[in-house]
């Protein structure tokens, strides 16, 4: 994807977003009556694009991907794939849920094969593209390999093939890094920041971590405390292919600062509220 480098991540081609969220509010019914986890949610990504979603724990960021993969309905407003508010989500996007877990009794490839073989891919076709992909994940040679035996690092790389195997251009990543340490969750947003150049795929990634999403993503949206709704979307003003150091340039400092209070804001509130 050597072109990828000078395309601005907008909606300039169609005009039409990939992801058109608009007005989304999701109660729940709970034993101690209704909880609402989110607001009046509108945010869009465009093809192409890579999004983070950063908010304090509780406001909703899981609940908001599991209505975007198609699995939650929301209790309000609409989600458009491609401009079209009917489309069936679920089985469109490449979903990887915060607790991705890994089936112990199957090796690292029949994991990886595990979207396509519910989507009726043949099994011989399916793992033709599980090993391309293992190539280009640095996972060549643990095809066979139990996830138990593998590093957290590499289930992490499994789990994700899996996803942009399972999805068509549109991944929705929950916390992807989020119980790795500190060292290997730095290594794997590298990769993610290389592989991503390479995968042409539209990410919508959410995350705690406001480097993190400086570093891989075009435009962040931070959520409110519970119940969530943006509060803030900005830009990130970052080149690609990009690299750690740039994270140091004066203007990214002044736009973690901002965000950073934002989301320390937010964080109180929610701890004030008895939300987590
Ligand atoms: N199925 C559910 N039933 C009732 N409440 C839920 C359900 N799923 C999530 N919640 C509540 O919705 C809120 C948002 O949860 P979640 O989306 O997991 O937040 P986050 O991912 O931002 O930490 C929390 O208060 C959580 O307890
Ligand atoms: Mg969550």
């Amino acid at each position: 994807m050597a072109g990828r480098d000078s395309i601005a991540p907008a909606t300039a081609s169609t005009g039409v977003p990939l992801l058109d969220v608009r007005g989304v509010t999701m109660r729940y019914r709970t034993p101690e009556g209704a909880l609402t986890a989110l607001a009046d949610i509108s945010l869009t990504v465009a093809r192409g694009e890579f999004v983070a979603l950063v908010g304090p724990s509780g406001c909703g960021k899981s609940t908001l991907l599991a209505i975007l993969a198609g699995l939650e309905q929301p209790s309000e407003g609409t989600v458009a794939l491609a401009g079209d508010p009917q489309a069936r989500r679920l089985g469109r996007a490449g979903y990887m849920p915060q607790r991705d877990l890994l089936l112990p009794w199957r090796t690292a490839l029949g994991n990886a094969i595990a979207g396509l073989e519910v989507k009726g891919v043949a099994r011989g076709e399916a793992q033709q593209r599980a090993r391309a992909l293992f190539a280009d994940f640095g996972l060549a040679g643990f095809e066979r390999s139990y996830p138990p035996l593998l590093s957290g690092g590499m289930r992490q790389r499994v789990a994700f093939a899996r996803t942009v195997l399972a999805g068509d251009d549109l991944l929705l990543l929950d916390e992807p890094f989020g119980a790795l340490d500190a060292l290997t969750r730095a290594s794997l947003q590298r990769w993610l920041l290389d592989i991503w150049g390479r995968l042409s795929k539209t990410c919508l990634l959410v995350t705690h971590d406001v480097d993190e999403a400086l570093l891989l993503a075009d435009r962040v949206y931070l959520l409110s405390a519970r119940p969530g709704h943006v509060r803030l979307e900005r830009r990130v003003p970052l080149e690609r292919p990009r690299t750690r150091e740039m994270l140091a340039r004066a203007d990214l400092l002044a736009l973690k600062a901002e965000l950073l209070a934002a989301l320390d804001e937010q964080q109180e509130r929610s701890l004030a509220g008895g939300r987590i």
